[in-house]
């Protein structure tokens, strides 16, 4: 069962620059919350309470104000820094000491999952005792993302890093679930030619091994690697209208803690205090009374 989840949130950003010049694209506002809400929602969304967030160096700071150790969601976060961003994998080298003995979720910070049964789809497959699961979704433009190749009984027959050609329109998209092998296999990592450790690879060691397995986040959800303008925006759009058409809120991490039975009304009190008078607390001010 995996209990413990990394939040991969540096990165330079370069294809949103000049916004994230100064700004951590994590904490930019998609819509009316900072990016990492809806990773982060996403992982409370299956019961994940351990969290790690990996930030670039010198941004602890700035996350700390948005989402402090001590805060209102029932939840353990914990923060570290990558000095350089040097790869995916480099998540497992720097939260070692995190996972322990224990396997472990990944999610890229910058990754947007919506889907009415992703929760459902996610909480089967979370029993992982051994190998990698790997969560895929058909793309228009495989040549942006990691994609699988899979034959009828979704085993993976390949993978490749943004290939420029495939026949394949499978993305493995940034969430998956490890087992505790990743920090050993995570070592035999090389740079690839663009001086990275590429989560491909490591994935790769998994298929060699015969333990990797793939699933699909269904046909009814979203997934949206919001690492450029155009995508962050279609997602920023997405969450206005579903919002505003259905009265809801996507990504509200306190809504999700108190649905888990998490945190009380007392702490939802909290949580609005700690925001102020905003729309975001009126919204979770709606939910408990
Ligand atoms: O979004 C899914 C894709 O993510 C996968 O299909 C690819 O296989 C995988 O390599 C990755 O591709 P990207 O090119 O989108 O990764 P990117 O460099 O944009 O980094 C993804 C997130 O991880 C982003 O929020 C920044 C953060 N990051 C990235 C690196 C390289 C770090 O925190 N540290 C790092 O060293």
């Amino acid at each position: 069962m995996i209990r413990k989840g990394i939040i991969l949130a540096g990165g330079r950003g370069l294809r949103m620059s000049p916004l994230t010049l100064s700004v951590n694209k994590q904490l930019l506002p998609l819509y009316d919350k900072p990016l990492i809400f809806y990773p982060l929602s996403v992982l409370m969304s299956i019961g994940i309470k351990r969290i790690l967030i990996i930030v670039n160096k010198g941004q602890l700071k700035q996350f700390r104000k948005i989402l402090p150790e001590k805060n209102n969601l029932g939840i353990s976060i914990k923060y570290k820094e990558q000095a350089k961003p040097g790869g995916l994998p480099q998540a497992f080298t720097i939260g070692k000491k995190f996972i322990g003995n224990d396997s472990v979720s990944l999610i890229l910070g910058d990754n947007f999952f919506y889907g009415k049964n992703l929760s459902k789809i996610l909480r089967k497959n979370i029993n992982l005792d051994s190998g990698v699961k790997i969560f895929i979704h058909p793309v228009k433009k495989p040549s942006l993302y990691g994609i699988a190749t899979i034959d009828k009984n979704k085993k993976v027959i390949n993978l490749v890093e943004k290939p420029k050609k495939t026949n394949s329109k499978f993305a493995v998209t940034g969430l998956y679930f490890f087992d505790n092998q990743v920090i050993n296999l995570t070592k035999k990592l090389k740079p690839s030619k663009r001086g990275e450790l590429e989560i491909i690879d490591l994935l790769k060691f998994y298929k060699k091994l015969n333990k990797l397995k793939a699933e699909f986040i269904g046909n009814g959800s979203l997934w949206l690697d919001t690492g450029d303008i155009k995508s962050f925006y279609r997602a920023s759009n997405f969450v206005s209208n579903i919002e505003s058409k259905k009265g809801l809120k996507i990504g509200c991490i306190e809504e999700v803690a108190f649905k888990n039975k998490w945190i009380n009304k007392k702490q939802m009190k909290n949580a609005i205090n700690f925001y102020g008078k905003c729309n975001y607390s009126k919204y979770l001010q709606s939910l408990i009374v």
